[in-house]
């Protein structure tokens, strides 16, 4: 079984997609941080978003991973936390608009599923990497919404950041997500659409399993 779940920044992916996992037994891939360890390896490598071949070179040799916990491992390193710094995510979005790398991701990602039940979520998972998957959903929310809920985690995890920043942050990763040459972000008529904003992460979890169960 696949669960495919795209939807933009701050939209809730990571925190619904690990409790359905949870509840429905399932393996949880972030693609976003899939990307993310692309982003760091660069970054640790002083190269820049315009060293394209040698960005498209850290997907062909490098091995990424995820555990039961959902840490995820780039060539048996921890990044998990290093994944989530500003750093990284003020150039995740170039760098995962490079082409060909998108085409090398789109196969790791395919590949980290092979033989397992799993939900995956990112922007493209809907439309380019499972576009067969047996339920497709899109979760979305206000911008204000978005920001702020970015903001409350960041300040968990001790990333400085304002809302203002994150918001123009947020605002900057919407336009480059949804106007990738490929692999944009995008609606479709097949996907469910699920708006986040008024409700609670347990209301949107319980709608999903819903829906997949055939309650709804
Ligand atoms: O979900 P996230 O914010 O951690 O994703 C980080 C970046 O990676 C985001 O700017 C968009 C990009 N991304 C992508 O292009 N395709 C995906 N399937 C997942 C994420």
């Amino acid at each position: 079984m696949i669960i495919a779940i795209d939807g933009p920044a701050g939209s809730g992916k990571g925190t619904i997609t690990k409790l359905v996992a949870d509840k429905l037994n399932l393996t949880n891939i972030d693609t976003g941080a899939t990307y993310r360890a692309i982003a760091y390896a660069a970054l640790k490598n002083n190269y820049n978003v315009a060293d394209k071949d040698k960005i498209v070179d850290i997907s062909k040799n490098s091995e990424i991973s995820f555990d039961k916990d959902g840490n995820i491992y780039l060539n048996g390193e921890n990044i998990t936390k290093e994944i989530r710094t500003k750093e990284v995510s003020s150039i995740v979005s170039k760098i995962s608009s490079i082409v060909e790398l998108r085409e090398n991701m789109v196969n790791i990602q395919r590949k980290m599923a092979q033989g397992k039940d799993v939900i995956m979520e990112g922007r493209d998972i809907t439309t380019v990497v499972f576009p067969n998957a047996d339920y497709k959903f899109y979760l979305d929310a206000s911008i204000e919404e978005r920001a702020s809920r970015r903001y409350k985690q960041n300040k968990e995890n001790n990333i400085d950041m304002s809302y203002d920043e994150i918001l123009e942050n947020i605002k900057a990763r919407d336009y480059n997500d949804m106007h990738k040459e490929v692999g944009a972000l995008m609606r479709t008529d097949d996907q469910i659409y699920v708006d986040t904003t008024d409700l609670t992460i347990e209301e949107v979890v319980d709608k999903i399993v819903n829906y997949i169960k055939g309650d709804e």
